[in-house]
């Protein structure tokens, strides 16, 4: 019987210290999930979107809870690059753990302005590039449904980062995730994350009107994880495990059993996104759960388990 697990994973030039990673959008920049969690216990931690300016998002209502899931259409909301580094920055700082800061925009330019400040600050560990927002009316998913964009922006916010870790985050609503996961890593991607939302919409029957004022917003939750699981998968096989690029799984994990799916489909971490709003403890619980599955499955090391899936 295995007594301990070494939970550590090389990722993109970093060790993370267990494969647990908070999805952008869902625990802000560190600070808002300090009361409920050990922030520094995560194998890693990835901000809400930052753009160049500040932007208020979408009107309201834009969340609306579904069977197994949530819409969201928050349209970006934060603070703008400015206020991040005055305020946010200082909260990075005093954390322990590899921070990715997910950056979006409208442009090309504006990705590149936003990832070259970023990258230059000691405290950030590596970008995550939002090219998957099904929520804005510019950019974001826009650049991420095209190879020959996800090839351009990819080179060009690389060159602005440098020899910090750039992670591609895929948006699901393509025809064959693997022809942009290529497109990425060939053109410098170190990381891909997957999978961000799926467009939907729910209707109030009484107004025969969409519930979000926006019309349309991101399913996430438990709903999509049989989807995410299947194109992690996808991903893992085509792609990236000839190329030794690591992937974080995400869509729907509630659980350690949800997060070691992920892992068996060749994730080399999973993040926690919606499971958050209900249960702000269970990224750390998912921790402690991974390391009781690989003693119970005899696994000394959870690389033992990336990509495992027998067929
Ligand atoms: C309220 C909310 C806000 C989000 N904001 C962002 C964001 O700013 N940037 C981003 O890349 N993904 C964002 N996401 C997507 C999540 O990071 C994740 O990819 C997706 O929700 C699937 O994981 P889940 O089912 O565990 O939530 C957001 C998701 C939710 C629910």
């Amino acid at each position: 019987m295995v007594e301990e697990v070494d939970t550590s994973v090389e990722f993109a030039g970093l060790t993370l210290a267990n494969p647990v990673f908070t999805a952008s959008g869902t625990c802000g920049y560190g600070d808002e999930l300090a009361d409920f969690v050990d922030v520094n216990a995560l194998g890693g931690f990835i901000t809400k979107s930052i753009t160049l300016k500040p932007r208020k998002g979408n009107p309201v209502p834009r969340i609306v809870e579904t069977d197994s899931g949530m819409l969201n259409a928050i349209g970006l909301a934060n603070v703008g690059l400015e206020k991040f580094i005055q305020e946010k920055l200082p909260i990075i700082e005093k954390l322990t753990v590899p921070v990715f800061v997910n950056v979006a925009g409208e442009t090309v330019e504006e990705y590149v302005a936003v990832a070259e400040r970023l990258s230059a600050e000691k405290a950030i560990a590596g970008i995550e590039l939002n090219i998957s927002c099904p929520n804005v009316a510019k950019g974001g998913i826009a650049f991420g449904t095209d190879p020959k964009q996800v090839s351009e922006i990819t080179s060009a916010v690389k060159n602005a980062v440098g020899a910090k870790p750039l992670m591609v985050k895929l948006s699901p609503a393509v025809t064959d995730i693997s022809i942009i996961a290529r497109a990425a890593v060939d053109a410098g991607a170190d990381a891909l994350s997957l999978v961000n939302t799926f467009t939907a919409m729910v209707i109030d029957v009484k107004a025969r009107r969409p519930v979000l004022a926006n019309s349309t917003g991101g399913l996430s939750g438990p709903a999509i994880k049989p989807i995410a699981v299947y194109l992690v998968n996808k991903v893992y096989n085509e792609v990236a495990r000839s190329r030794g690029v690591p992937i974080v799984g995400m869509g729907g994990i509630r659980n350690a059993s949800d997060a070691t799916e992920f892992i068996i489909a060749g994730a080399s971490a999973a993040a926690v996104g919606t499971a958050n709003f209900i249960e702000p403890r269970c990224a750390v619980k998912i921790i402690q759960g991974i390391k009781k599955y690989c003693i119970s499955h005899n696994i000394t090391n959870i690389k033992e388990l990336v990509g495992s899936l027998g067929v």
